[in-house]
């Protein structure tokens, strides 16, 4: 997914895609693809604003990404990460998904879960990790056996510090959850009411990552995911 505003990253997102800044030494979206290749993934959807696609494609193409085949799909309105979602729906067929945001920069492997999900896998699973600002971010419950009680988007007073990382993985009854859903009060189709629908159904499970994650959205989180690349051992 590489659509939205990047409102949080203006005045350099009113000339060019948040996903085309610098991380490292590479723009911020090579970092999910980098994850997508090691899992194996081979077909990908670039969900992004028609006006981004022509420096997206440029972009990707001089990317040392070999093993992808990346196919580039309008988003015709910013309308939030479940819409960007349904418009990969035509390239699907009857497949599971992986859906990374492409402003989340992480480390680890998304291999074993993948596979793992591929054989026995239903419903879907949300990455999670423990971070000191949930009230960024869409935040999850769970008990002790790690079972999810609750996820909430961006609560005022988040109940825990587990934040629903923008990596999912879904069966394909994805797009027809997306289709029930309605606009939230930001105005968008947010994926934590798409991971509502399956904790409903008693089909949502998490991952902890155990590594470096960020979303670098912001300015200070951009500088942070940058520290990291240049300096993983700090
Ligand atoms: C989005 C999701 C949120 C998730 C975050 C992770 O937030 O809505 O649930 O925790 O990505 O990067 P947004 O970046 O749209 O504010």
């Amino acid at each position: 997914m590489a659509g939205g505003r990047g409102t949080r990253l203006s005045p350099f997102t009113k000339v060019i895609n948040k996903h085309l800044l610098p991380v490292g030494k590479y723009p911020m979206i090579y970092w999910p693809l980098l994850r997508l290749q090691e899992a194996k993934v081979t077909n990908v959807c670039i969900v992004t604003s028609e006006e981004s696609i022509p420096a997206m494609k440029e972009m990707i193409e001089a990317l040392p990404l070999e093993k992808l085949s990346c196919r580039f799909v309008p988003q015709a309105e910013p309308l939030g990460i479940a819409d960007g979602i349904l418009q990969a729906e035509p390239f699907v067929k009857n497949d599971k998904i992986v859906v990374l945001l492409g402003d989340n920069v992480f480390t680890d492997s998304l291999h074993q879960a993948v596979e793992q999900f591929i054989q026995s896998g239903e419903g879907a699973k949300v990455f999670v990790k423990e971070v000191s600002d949930p009230e960024r971010y869409g935040v999850v419950e769970i008990d002790d056996r790690g079972n999810v009680l609750n996820i909430e988007e961006k609560p005022l007073k988040p109940k825990t510090n587990l934040c629903a990382t923008g990596i999912y993985l879904y069966d394909n009854k994805v797009f027809d959850y997306i289709r029930r859903l309605s606009f939230s009060t930001r105005g968008e189709m947010e994926v934590t009411d798409l991971n509502r629908q399956y904790l409903e159904e008693g089909k949502l499970t998490v991952q902890r990552l155990e590594s470096f994650w960020i979303d670098a959205g912001t300015i200070a989180s951009l500088n942070k995911a940058n520290s990291y690349m240049f300096n993983p051992s700090e």
